[in-house]
């Protein structure tokens, strides 16, 4: 797509699943990318895959670190003077009941997926207010248009987002900064495998439910078309129609989610 030609698009989560398949989409667009996750080595595959970026600056980052942020953003300005497209699509899933669930792994999973998150558009922010240029996408998740069984802080966390996105996106209604929020239905992906339990280690298998879930190619380049029209909100993939059955019909909706297969 030629709006991205050249523009610098900074990818976090960028190590596997939904990131790696928009750091491909983007470099195809001949974006510059920037490519955050923890996993390095992980980091260095995707960017081999990145065929037509213009150039891939490949940045470590660890979104229980806010501290380490600013100096983040000073070397992606460093390396390219600005930031057109923050891609906050990092974050980390939930497999336990509520009451299974220990406050520990309630605190980790809002740290990752709210606090990290609105850590790093914090960090981003001042320049693009400078530059009055940048747009802001948060990879939410129907999850944070109502809550499912075993995902009681997932569903917090991604119903935070849109809480402070949206009154961001207010305040800075006077500038031309933009914020989309996806919000994505099951996605093929291995979120569930690392997903945590209630005593905090991981799930290790993928869940049923994503089998027939969406391939990432397809959902890369349907993110890659509504942020080119700077969409406020998103909703893709299967089951997206679940948001307006919670709409309109919220006490069927509720009897539904309550039996719906969700793993
Ligand atoms: N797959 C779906 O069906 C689906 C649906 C709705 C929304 N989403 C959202 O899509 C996003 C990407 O998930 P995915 O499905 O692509 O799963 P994934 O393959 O597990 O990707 C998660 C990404 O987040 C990164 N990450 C996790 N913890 C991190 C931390 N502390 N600091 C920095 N990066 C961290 C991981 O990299 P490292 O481990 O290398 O740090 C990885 O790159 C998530 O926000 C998820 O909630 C997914």
């Amino acid at each position: 797509m030629k709006k991205f030609e050249n523009k610098v698009v900074w990818i976090t989560g960028a190590s596997s699943g939904i990131g790696e398949g928009l750091a491909k989409a983007w470099a195809r667009s001949g974006a510059r990318l920037v490519l955050s996750a923890r996993r390095e080595p992980e980091l260095e595959r995707v960017a081999f895959g990145c065929e037509g970026a213009k150039s891939i600056l490949l940045l470590p980052l660890d979104l229980e670190q806010p501290q380490t942020f600013p100096a983040k953003v000073d070397q992606v300005l460093q390396q390219f003077g600005k930031i057109d497209y923050l891609i906050n699509n990092a974050g980390i899933g939930q497999r336990s009941l509520a009451k299974d669930t220990s406050i520990d792994v309630d605190r980790k999973i809002m740290n990752i997926n709210y606090i990290g998150t609105i850590a790093l558009t914090k960090a981003v922010l001042p320049n693009m207010m400078v530059h009055d240029l940048g747009h802001i996408v948060v990879n939410s998740s129907l999850t944070g248009k109502f809550g499912a069984p075993y995902r009681s802080s997932y569903a917090a966390s991604k119903h935070a987002l849109h809480g402070f996105f949206d009154t961001l996106r207010a305040e800075l209604a006077e500038t031309s900064i933009k914020i989309t929020i996806i919000c994505a239905g099951y996605i093929q992906t291995e979120l569930s495998k690392r997903a945590l339990l209630g005593d905090g280690t991981q799930q290790g298998y993928i869940d049923k439910a994503f089998e027939s879930g969406m391939k990432v190619d397809t959902f890369a380049k349907k993110v890659l078309k509504i942020v080119a029209k700077e969409k406020r909100e998103a909703w893709i993939g299967p089951k997206s129609y679940a948001v307006y059955i919670k709409r309109f019909f919220p006490g069927f909706f509720a009897k539904q989610i309550a039996k719906a297969n969700v793993r």
